[in-house]
């Protein structure tokens, strides 16, 4: 499939106004995305556990007007009130998404949007509120055309949300979701996120994460500024290399159940991604004091109980503890007593695998 498949033909019964909402989640990788080549595309596939607590719900009332010739325009309220720092990601946004929703232009765009998690949390909404949007606008798009297949509505929505921003594409189904060509998915695209259908472990059902905020502040760098620092990396072919040999191996481990294999593999994973900033020019240290206090907690509880616990990373110093549903209890006692006191004002959030975004 090629982009130009996303184009849609002449829309000729663009609708006059209406409205229509999304309910999007989150997502965690396991097998990181870090690097990217021009039009968003990765630099290696990648494939995560959909969330389902985490998300951002977001609507859009249109009206039509003009003549299609100006750009499209909005306003934005984010959680009730307008909210203006969120315009230059959206109007980069609308116009790398314009070729492909060539009757946007006709349209004025109320959008309001809120996140389910603290705002300022340190939690990236840019996954979440990009496949919102995405789904919104595809919702606009399959009102013009309402023969539109379910397939093409999931799939150009994760294309459209993936322009925004790359993680968002698999935050549209669940609850696996890889994207990135890769010999071993069957369907896999650089340009959208599918869910993954081959055999999955019962253990992977109710697994759930939670989310440590151990720091809250915007982060040192931004994902988008980290992923150019791949660009000549002196160990990027080899991450890139890692990361597809990692793709197979958690497929395998996916199929198998093999908890101890997907420890090892998430936490590399996680760890690789931070040795990548710390080995950058310019370097960042993205983890914080207390990050590393409670790596070290998990890896000593694992020893002590057996529990099959590990955290994850993404590109900040919060940590995402994943475990199975029924050591649920167990790992949560071992957070409230142990690990509370590492997070800034005693906040976590639990989370678990989800069915992907849902029309409000
Ligand atoms: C560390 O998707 O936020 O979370 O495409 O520039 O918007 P842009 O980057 P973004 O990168 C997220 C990277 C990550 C790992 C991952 O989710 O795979």
């Amino acid at each position: 499939m090629s982009e130009q498949e996303f184009i849609p033909a002449e829309l000729k019964n663009l609708a006059g106004s209406g409205e229509t909402t999304w309910r999007a989640p989150s997502n965690i990788a396991l097998v990181k995305y870090w690097g990217k080549y021009p039009g968003q595309i990765p630099a290696n596939p990648s494939i995560s556990f959909t969330l389902s607590t985490s998300a951002t719900t977001t609507g859009i009332k249109f009206n039509k007007q003009g003549d299609g010739r100006e750009k499209p325009s909005f306003d934005l309220l984010f959680e009730g009130s307008p909210n203006r720092a969120f315009e230059p990601k959206i109007n980069s946004f609308i116009e790398r998404i314009l070729p492909y929703v060539t009757w946007l232009p006709f349209y004025h765009l109320h959008i309001n949007t809120s996140n389910s998690f603290p705002h300022s949390s340190g939690i990236a909404s840019s996954a979440s509120g990009m496949a919102a949007l995405s789904l919104c606008i595809m919702d606009m798009e399959k009102k013009m055309n309402p023969g539109m297949s379910d397939e093409h509505f999931y799939r150009k929505a994760s294309f459209l949300a993936r322009l925004g921003s790359g993680s968002a594409c698999r935050s549209i189904e669940g609850p696996i979701v890889s994207w990135g060509k890769h010999d071993h998915i069957k369907g896999g695209s650089d340009l959208y996120g599918t869910a993954f259908t081959d055999p999955v472990h019962q253990v992977f059902q109710n697994f759930q994460d939670t989310i440590l905020l151990v720091h809250k502040g915007t982060k040192t760098v931004s994902s988008t500024a980290g992923h150019a620092l791949m660009d000549g990396h002196a160990f990027a072919a080899q991450r890139f290399a890692q990361a597809n040999r990692n793709l197979i191996s958690m497929t395998d481990v996916l199929a198998k159940g093999d908890m101890d294999q997907f420890i090892e593999l998430v936490e590399s994973e996680a760890l690789s991604l931070h040795a990548m900033m710390m080995t950058s020019i310019p370097y960042y240290l993205l983890m914080k004091p207390n990050t590393l206090a409670i790596i070290e907690k998990v890896w000593e509880f694992r020893k002590e109980t057996g529990e099959a616990l590990c955290f994850t990373l993404d590109a900040g110093a919060n940590v995402h503890l994943l475990y199975p549903g029924e050591s649920s209890e167990k790992v949560l006692q071992f957070i409230k007593n142990e690990l509370v006191v590492y997070c800034e004002k005693g906040q976590y959030i639990c989370d678990h695998i989800g069915a992907g975004a849902k029309k409000i």
